[in-house]
């Protein structure tokens, strides 16, 4: 369902419209999102895990009004994590009820207002919170769906997972020394809570599902010990997010189909071996569903050959509308797109507008020796995790998101104006 391409001339299109178009509509630099491919993912997630299971898109990769619409249409829910997204999600009519809230730090104010719109799970992740919400919803007389966030003492990113008993970070209830099983043994008391299953999220951008294994097993083991002390089958357990995406050619991710046919099998066994009846599964996919769709367009500005070292290459945006290699050493590729050209490829950086020198979007690129201030590159795969973290660090007016489908082109986020800035700014 991809609908990027290249025109005769070499010319990179989204939709059926070049980017030449694109940029002299909207400017530059702007994200551009393929809705059909958007779409597509969301219909693969949906039919890769089936009626009996359910999808939530996490919104911290990518949340706006549009977005909502298509989850609703294709048939997913949404993971928000803050006032803000719940807002979001709301304003543009997803129904609560498929609307999971997380977060390590809810305010008792959010809480309330997920509460009494009566979304279909909150997701705890400390003692402080179960009591907490089980108060607010006693408080507005009603029993609210939760589940529990606990650690299983996986961490897997990428290639690799390390299962080990502790966790030194801030999410969740540790599984290890029996903390997840005495949350339990809380929210189960507690009249304004009705506890629906365990939640678990092992890490992002993860290639193996071996990893997610290791967590089902042992969430399953803990469904067991909460069957065997209380009586009581917990009916659902969801395993997270975190499916990788290929930034470069070097990434070989999973499809849906394969973490959901993992994920299936190995619930349905160990729940089986247990005695249990198989719960209803969910996954919470962000960067998986939205990562793929977007590429970031920016015109080229200064060319700086370093003798002996490479050329750096000046584009019109940079850390403030992608943090994530600054931030964590990220790998992108990156492409001239508004022509083509036979020169020979030079070793290049590509680097931002903004006051210092980790401002790098691409660390190591080849592009062509002639390229020019005024070429378009673009670098694809920026659809998850960089709207969503974009600045106005040194004051940059965030780049507007444009849906391109069947040859139009519409802004779903607009681009930030001065104006927008100094409305702020009331001193
Ligand atoms: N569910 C929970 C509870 C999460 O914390 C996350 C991501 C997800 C689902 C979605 O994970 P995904 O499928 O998108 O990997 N800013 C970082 C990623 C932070 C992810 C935080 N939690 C980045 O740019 O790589």
């Amino acid at each position: 369902a991809r609908t990027v391409t290249r025109d005769g001339d070499g010319v990179l299109t989204v939709g059926g419209i070049s980017v030449t178009d694109l940029a002299e509509e909207f400017g530059t630099p702007a994200y551009f999102l393929d809705e059909a491919d958007f779409r597509a993912r969301c219909r693969a997630w949906a039919e890769a895990f089936g009626p009996d299971a359910d999808v939530f898109y996490a919104g911290k990769a990518f949340l706006s009004r549009a977005v909502v619409r298509w989850l609703k249409e294709e048939g997913l829910n949404l993971d928000v994590c803050s006032g803000g997204e719940l807002s979001t999600a709301l304003d543009a009519g997803m129904p609560a009820e498929r609307i999971a809230f997380h977060g390590n730090n809810k305010s008792p104010e959010e809480i309330e207002r997920a509460v009494r719109a009566g979304v279909g799970r909150i997701v705890l992740d400390s003692f402080q919170e179960i009591a907490r919400v089980a108060h607010i919803a006693q408080g507005l007389g009603t029993r609210q769906k939760v589940q529990i966030r606990v650690t299983v003492g996986v961490e897997a990113h990428t290639h690799e997972f390390i299962a080990t008993a502790h966790e030194d970070q801030k999410f969740g209830i540790a599984l290890a020394g029996g903390e997840a099983a005495e949350a339990v043994r809380r929210a189960l008391k507690l009249d304004g809570l009705e506890l629906i299953g365990i939640h678990s999220h092992i890490g992002s951008q993860i290639f193996d599902t071996s990893g997610f294994e290791v967590a089902a097993h042992r969430v399953v083991g803990l469904l067991k010990q909460v069957r065997d002390e209380h009586g009581v089958e917990l009916p659902e357990i969801d395993l997270g997010g975190g499916l990788g995406i290929a930034y470069t050619s070097d990434d070989d991710p999973r499809e849906p189909h394969e973490i959901a046919k993992a994920l299936s099998d190995i619930v349905t066994r160990e729940c089986a071996a247990a005695g249990l009846a198989t719960p209803r599964i969910s996954v919470e996919p962000g960067r998986a569903v939205v990562g793929p769709t977007a590429f970031t367009l920016y015109e080229v500005g200064t060319v700086k050959p370093l003798a002996g070292l490479r050329t750096y290459v000046s584009v019109d945006g940079g850390m403030s509308d992608n943090i994530r290699t600054a931030l964590y050493d990220a790998e992108y590729s990156v492409s001239l797109v508004s022509r083509t050209s036979d020169a020979e490829p030079m070793l290049s950086r590509v680097v931002g507008k903004h006051c210092e020198s980790g401002d790098i979007v691409v660390k190591d690129a080849f592009l062509p020796a002639d390229l020019a201030p005024g070429d378009l590159i673009a670098v694809p795969a920026t659809g998850a995790y960089c709207r969503s973290m974009a600045s106005n660090y040194n004051h940059a007016l965030r780049p507007p998101v444009v849906a391109v489908k069947d040859g139009e082109a519409r802004v779903i986020v607009r681009r930030e104006t001065e104006e927008d800035l100094l409305r702020l700014d009331v001193g």
